[in-house]
């Protein structure tokens, strides 16, 4: 279960940049944002706003691609605020501003996209769309994101601060699988354009309320999909001599698949290769012509994974060859893309944690455990520096084990709503401050795209 909580995070995403002007707090000052953020984010009249937008998000889930009303409710609560924004970008994306417009820039980002399973929770909210659910937290993601924008948007005064905002939406195709790949999309509109770096984050219902987890470098897998088909011929099952059988290639085929982790992977970089479809042959007496097979394979460097890439492809054609089968194989394409791994700037993760801490207290910001999952937010970190985190949105008052991500009874936790919001605003404008007060972070960055 808990590598399969990133599998379909992502689909759309706002980005809010922003820019200071003139005079800038003091240290000490500096220190208090993320508490006076989290006080404002907490006020009832704050809270209760976010609360009702998620209630009417999460009612009227939509699948990635097809956010258009939640985008439109996206774009006209950042308009009631006077935040300008760009809609749509990318098909259903959102790009928001705050500030006078002038770099450098710095941009948040949320996801939006629902998933395609039946709600079985039952609320005053519940899901109006049938097989459609927020069952990843997508809905409190967005929340908090506008709950950011109005802190960010209130707060520029008072910090004296002209913030600009951006943001966008990025798409995921979400109807079998993960993948679809927004950000990729998001990217060439322009979205992060002048962007110095990018935040976001996951919530996860097994970390407390109210603590944070994190990582510096990796934390989520990148990710690839791979078809094949391998071609016998068929014929009846009592006479094999006169028939070439797919199905005894095809599971050897799988059989060496499992070593290329085994023999080929350095034990300590975690790989995985999993063939999850396995389809063909429809009667107990007949050998069939052919048989289709496909999976996943997943990595935490681009290298491993184009090396895992290759030997798939290799040993499917040659394992089938020895059966006298054919195969052909086909990976991502351009709506699936591969998604990269995720990999946190290592600059950015001390920015992370000295907010964190600052609003949390040290005890709260805890480490955290990479996955094999995938997570396009990965796709900006190819480009920029990047900071992708964990929120802890664990229900303490509920007796059971909490429902996990994707699951019908998964439900996120509101209180969680005030964190979220009050960090992404303070990991914003503390950036902007501190990059310009000669404390820069997120310079370095690495460049093996895919
Ligand atoms: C495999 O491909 C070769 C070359 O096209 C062809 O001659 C052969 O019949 C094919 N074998 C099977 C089992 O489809």
């Amino acid at each position: 279960m808990i590598y399969s909580r990133w599998a379909f995070l992502i689909c759309f995403a706002f980005l809010f940049l922003c820019k200071p002007i003139s005079s800038y707090p003091t240290p000490e000052e500096l220190s208090e944002i993320p508490q006076n953020f989290l006080n404002f984010a907490k006020k009832a009249e704050t809270f209760d706003w976010m609360v009702r937008i998620r209630r009417e998000i999460h009612q009227n889930p939509e699948l990635a691609y097809q956010e258009f009303e939640t985008s439109n409710l996206i774009k006209q609560e950042l308009e009631n605020m006077g935040i300008s924004c760009k809609h749509p970008v990318a098909g259903t994306g959102l790009l928001g501003f705050v500030g006078s417009g002038q770099p450098p820039f710095v941009a948040i980002r949320a996801d939006m996209d629902a998933l395609a399973m039946q709600e079985m929770v039952e609320s005053e909210y519940k899901s109006k769309n049938d097989g459609k659910m927020h069952a990843c937290g997508h809905d409190g993601h967005v929340t908090m994101l506008l709950g950011a924008a109005r802190i960010l948007q209130e707060h520029h005064h008072l910090l004296k601060l002209y913030i600009r905002a951006v943001i966008r939406l990025m798409e995921r195709a979400e109807t079998t699988e993960e993948g679809g790949g927004g950000a990729k999309k998001m990217i060439e509109s322009g979205s992060i354009d002048n962007v110095q770096a990018i935040f976001g984050l996951h919530n996860d219902p097994l970390v407390p309320l109210g603590q944070v987890a994190c990582r510096p470098g990796p934390i989520a897998a990148g990710s690839g999909r791979f078809q094949a088909e391998i071609s016998g011929k068929g014929g009846h099952a009592a006479i094999p001599q006169q028939a070439i059988d797919p199905i005894l290639a095809a599971s050897n085929v799988i059989v060496s698949l499992q070593q290329l982790v085994s023999r080929e992977s350095d034990p300590l970089d975690s790989q995985v290769v999993t063939v999850a479809k396995f389809q063909g042959g429809g009667a107990f007496n007949v050998i069939p012509d052919s048989v289709a097979i496909g999976g996943t394979f997943r990595a935490f460097s681009v290298k491993s994974l184009l090396y895992l890439k290759q030997r798939i492809e290799e040993v499917i054609v040659g394992q089938a060859a020895v059966q006298r089968c054919n195969a052909t194989v086909t990976f991502n394409n351009e709506d699936m893309p591969m998604y990269p791994p995720t990999v946190n700037d290592k600059e950015l993760h001390k920015h992370f944690q000295r907010v964190a801490v600052d609003m949390l207290g040290f005890s709260k910001v805890t480490d955290y455990n990479p996955v094999m999952g995938g997570e396009d937010f990965s796709f900006y970190q190819e480009r920029i520096p990047g900071y992708f985190f964990i929120l802890g949105t664990k229900d303490e008052a509920a007796q059971e084990r909490p429902a996990l991500l994707h699951s019908p009874y998964y439900n996120f936790n509101e209180d969680a709503l005030p964190v979220g919001a009050a960090l992404h605003a303070s990991l914003a404008v503390r950036y902007l401050i501190e990059s310009q007060t000669g404390n820069p972070t997120g310079n370095e960055h690495r460049h093996d795209e895919l």
